[in-house]
């Protein structure tokens, strides 16, 4: 992975722009989530969805290459429609949350997500901006997502990915927790243990059902 510290020192480093104050704040946002990284000398803030972030994830949905839309959506959609983007920025920090990573600048460089599907299992999706792919931000996003998961009694997340979708099998394989749960015609689903060690003990069958199982 390339994601490094600058050598200068993350302090040098211009810091992202600050969150609007407002209501949103007051309102149970989890601000304990927030963090930042350096990647390639670039600080980026890691922090939950907030209402007003609802154009700038529109932008990023709008500025991904067709073909990243594509394997994040399943379809060849230019951009999410307005129901869409409000259940992205629509979430209760608990049962549903999304990650926002922006640059300093604001723009919103990548953007991941989970939604509860029943006992214990989390739907989990994410895309990276195209020219920030292979710097290790995936990997930044899953992990973020795993501890507020963790942190609200998930167990597992599960993924529905295309099976031509390199990336996100290579991404999903490397985090110590996978189990392959099954193929559905060109989608492959996975299931991603919260606790590693939950992973090497939970035979395929009973992940394939936990990750069936109704909510
Ligand atoms: C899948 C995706 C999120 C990966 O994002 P990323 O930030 O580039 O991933 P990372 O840099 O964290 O990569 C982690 C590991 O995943 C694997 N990987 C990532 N991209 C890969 C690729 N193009 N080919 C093969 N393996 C790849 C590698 O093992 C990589 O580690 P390495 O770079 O040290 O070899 C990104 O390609 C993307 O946004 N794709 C479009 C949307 C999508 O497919 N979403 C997933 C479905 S929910």
């Amino acid at each position: 992975m390339r994601s490094t510290t600058h050598p200068s020192g993350p302090a040098l480093l211009p810091r992202p722009a600050p969150l609007r104050s407002g209501p949103e704040l007051l309102r149970g946002h989890p601000v304990h989530r927030r963090s930042s990284v350096v990647v390639d000398g670039q600080r980026l803030e890691l922090r939950p969805v907030v209402p007003s972030d609802l154009d700038g994830i529109d932008r990023f949905v709008r500025g991904l290459s067709p073909r990243s839309r594509f394997l994040r959506f399943h379809a060849a959609v230019r951009r999410l429609s307005s129901g869409q983007l409000a259940g992205l920025v629509d979430v209760d920090h608990h049962d549903r949350e999304t990650v926002v990573v922006r640059d300093t600048s604001g723009a919103v460089v990548a953007l991941g997500q989970y939604a509860g599907v029943g006992r214990g299992v989390a739907e989990l999706g994410l895309a990276v901006a195209d020219d920030w792919h292979r710097r290790g931000l995936a990997t930044r996003v899953v992990a973020w997502l795993a501890d507020a998961a963790r942190e609200e009694g998930f167990r597992a997340f599960t993924a529905s990915v295309l099976a031509e979708n390199r990336a996100a099998i290579g991404l999903f394989d490397r985090w110590p927790g996978t189990v392959q749960v099954e193929r559905h015609g060109t989608a492959v689903e996975v299931l991603l243990c919260l606790d590693p060690y939950e992973a090497t003990a939970l035979p395929a069958a009973a992940a394939a059902d936990a990750a069936s199982a109704p909510a």
